[in-house]
This record gives structure tokens, C-alpha cells and sequence, in this order.
């Protein structure tokens, strides 16, 4: 197991535009405390974020699929707008600020961008551009804030900027695990057992920075290959390339403990089951009971504070 460990160690990846050594790396960092935004524009961009009207059938709002409780919606795949299913498991929008791209093949390469996705998808919200931006100017509280801030009618893309602007509040910060980074707490011994596995066998070599994940693109199933289906999310959804069947981004592990279930497909429904799959598929081999039981409580020292921009009024 270790010889994995060392194989992904040398190795050089691909990531957010540069080729770094994976031993540079390797390095786990604090959610920052503070992150820059526009106030007023963040505003707007809850009041939207909240609101179903943007929805085809008018009942589906980004709300629905990312819970205040943990950004994400507790089902293996979506539902959207007259009950349809997706085939996808819904990411956290918490911290999704921190990734490199968005979405689990990045196809988005920002939070802005990111909007019209989902938007536009016919199993999610369904709409078209231009009856969003009907809706807005018609509406006289929406097309005044437009106004005011953009200093222009509302446009598709003015409103996904304000949307943009709110998830950037959607960060957790001050997990245990921060706070051990930053020599305020410890850790108990079975945590820190976990901590110390979790880089020895390897996983930090894809989870790392800010995020412990959502920086690069990796296979699933890089040892042990792992069932590729036609309707996955992957890179070769969007390239046709052999090779990226079955890449994805690499999901972020922060508040891992709350976003259950787990996988692009949503297939597994518990931690436990989760570590020793991708065990197997991306590091070779099954780790014991002991150690999965100490990944896994170094993972709950992940869970963070939940984003207070989701508290109090929905404005
Ligand atoms: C019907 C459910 C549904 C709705 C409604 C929905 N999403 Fe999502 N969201 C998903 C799913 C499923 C994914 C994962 C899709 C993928 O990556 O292929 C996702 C992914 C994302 C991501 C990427 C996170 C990451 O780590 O890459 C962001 C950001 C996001 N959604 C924001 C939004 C916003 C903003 C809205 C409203 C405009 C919205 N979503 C509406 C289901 C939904
Ligand atoms: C070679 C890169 C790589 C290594 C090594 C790796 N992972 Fe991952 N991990 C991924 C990718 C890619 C996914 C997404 C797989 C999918 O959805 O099919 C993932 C998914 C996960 C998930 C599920 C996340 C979610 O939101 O659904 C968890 C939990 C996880 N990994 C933890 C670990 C742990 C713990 C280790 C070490 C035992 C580890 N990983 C090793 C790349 C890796």
C-alpha cells in the first residue's frame, strides 16, 4: 500500500493551468476567515437563490437542490422541475468558491459561469435565457436593484453575477481541523491517527488546499477501474477522449461528514462504504476497520461553521 502512496507522490499533475509537483502540493489550508464581496450584490444574489420563480413550472429554486444545512440535497440524484430525476449526485455549494473549475467535470470555469447550467438543464430548472430576463425587468423590486446596481436593465449575465456574489459568503471556516491547523485546538489521538493516514496512503495527494479536493482533475478508479455508464458527468462528457472516462474533479472532503451520499452517481450512503471504495479504486487496496474508523474521524474534524448568510431572512 505504501508503494501507491509513493507512485502518487512522484507523480507531476495537471492543475488550474500549471503542471506542479504533487509534493508541492500536498499541504492542507485553513478556510480563510474573511473572503472579499460585494454586499449589495450578494444580497440580491440570495433573494435569487431562494427564488423558484427562475424555474420553468416556478417551483424549483437553487434552494431546493443546495439546503441551507449543507449545500447539497441529501438524494443520490436531483430532482428538478415536474419531478424529473437527474442522473447526478448534487455537489455542496459550500466552498465551492475555493475550487479551480466547477461542477464535477468543470465545465463551468467559475461561479458566474457556472449559473446557466442548471438554469438551462431541462431535469433542474428548465428555463431560457430570455424569460429570466422578462421576469426581472417585469418584476419592479428585482429590475430597481438591477438598476441601481448594475446600472443597466437585468441582463443573464448580471443576474448570475449577483448569484456568484452570494455563494461567495457560502463558506465554513473555523472546523475543528482549521483550528488545529492554526494551533488553537487539538485533535484527539484517534483524529490525528487518521490525519497522519490520510497522508501516508496517499488520499492528500489528490485532496489537498483549501478545499482537501476541487483542484484537479483525477480518474476514479485509477487502480481498480470503476464502472463507466454513458450519462456520467466526466471530463469525457465534454472532451470524447478515451482517457476521461470516469475523471472528475476531485471532490472538496470539507463537511464530507454532512454531504452523504457519496460519488458522482450518489451510489454509496455512508462514509465508511465510501473510504473503502475509493480506497480500492484509487489507491489499490482495502485499509482495515481500525483504519477506516480513524479516516473517518478526522474527516468529521472537516465540518465546519454553517455559512451565516444563510441565516435570518430570506431577503
Ligand atoms: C434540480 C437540482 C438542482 C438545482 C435546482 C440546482 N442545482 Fe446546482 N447542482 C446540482 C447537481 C446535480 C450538481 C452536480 C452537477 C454536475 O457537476 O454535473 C450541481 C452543482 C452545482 C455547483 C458546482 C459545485 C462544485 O463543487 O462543482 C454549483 C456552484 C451549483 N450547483 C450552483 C447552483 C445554482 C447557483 C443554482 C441555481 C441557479 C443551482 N445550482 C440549482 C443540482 C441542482
Ligand atoms: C488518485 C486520486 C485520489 C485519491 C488517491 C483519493 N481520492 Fe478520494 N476521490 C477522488 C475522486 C476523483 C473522487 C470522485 C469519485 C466519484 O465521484 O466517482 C473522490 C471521491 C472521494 C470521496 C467522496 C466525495 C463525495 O463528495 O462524494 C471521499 C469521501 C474521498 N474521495 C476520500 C478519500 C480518502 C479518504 C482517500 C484516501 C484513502 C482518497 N479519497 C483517495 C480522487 C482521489
Amino acid at each position: 500500500m505504501i508503494k501507491i502512496g509513493h507512485l502518487l507522490k512522484s507523480m507531476t499533475i495537471w492543475m488550474g493551468g500549471v503542471f506542479m509537483s504533487t509534493e508541492a502540493q500536498n499541504v492542507l489550508q485553513p478556510i480563510p476567515l474573511h473572503i472579499d464581496y460585494n454586499y449589495a450584490k450578494a444580497k440580491l444574489g440570495k433573494r435569487l437563490f431562494f427564488d423558484p420563480k427562475l424555474s420553468d413550472d416556478g417551483t424549483v429554486a437553487c434552494v431546493q437542490c443546495h439546503r441551507p444545512d449543507n449545500g447539497a440535497d441529501h438524494r443520490s440524484v436531483s430532482i428538478g422541475v415536474r419531478g424529473r430525476k437527474g442522473d447526478t449526485n448534487a455537489q455542496t455549494v459550500f466552498n465551492s468558491v475555493f475550487n479551480f473549475r466547477q461542477m464535477w467535470n468543470g465545465e463551468a470555469k467559475n461561479l458566474k459561469d457556472q449559473v446557466r447550467l442548471p438554469i438551462h438543464n431541462p431535469s433542474e430548472m428548465a428555463m431560457d435565457s430570455s424569460r429570466i430576463v422578462r421576469y426581472l425587468r417585469n418584476d419592479p423590486s428585482y429590475s430597481k436593484r438591477f438598476l441601481t446596481l448594475y446600472h443597466r436593465p437585468a441582463t443573464f449575465e448580471d443576474m448570475s453575477d449577483a448569484i456568484a456574489e452570494f455563494e461567495k459568503t457560502l463558506t465554513t471556516p473555523n472546523s475543528r481541523f482549521d483550528r488545529y491547523l492554526r494551533h488553537e485546538t487539538t485533535l484527539t489521538p484517534l483524529e490525528l491517527r487518521g490525519y497522519k493516514l490520510f497522508k501516508k496512503i496517499g488520499c492528500i495527494t489528490c485532496h489537498n488546499g483549501i478545499n482537501i479536493g476541487g483542484n484537479s482533475f483525477q480518474k476514479m478508479g485509477l487502480i481498480n477501474p470503476y464502472p463507466w455508464r454513458p450519462s456520467n458527468p466526466d471530463l469525457y462528457a465534454l472532451t470524447h477522449r478515451e482517457n476521461d472516462k470516469n475523471v472528475y474533479k476531485v471532490p472538496s472532503l470539507r463537511n464530507i461528514a454532512l454531504t452523504a451520499p457519496y460519488f458522482h452517481d450518489g451510489s454509496v450512503p455512508t462514509l465508511r462504504e465510501a473510504l473503502r471504495k475509493i480506497s480500492y479504486h484509487n489507491l489499490g487496496f482495502l485499509p482495515s476497520d481500525e483504519e477506516i474508523h480513524s479516516l473517518v474521524a478526522f474527516l468529521k474534524t472537516l465540518t465546519g461553521e454553517t455559512p451565516k448568510s444563510l441565516h435570518g431572512r430570506r431577503e
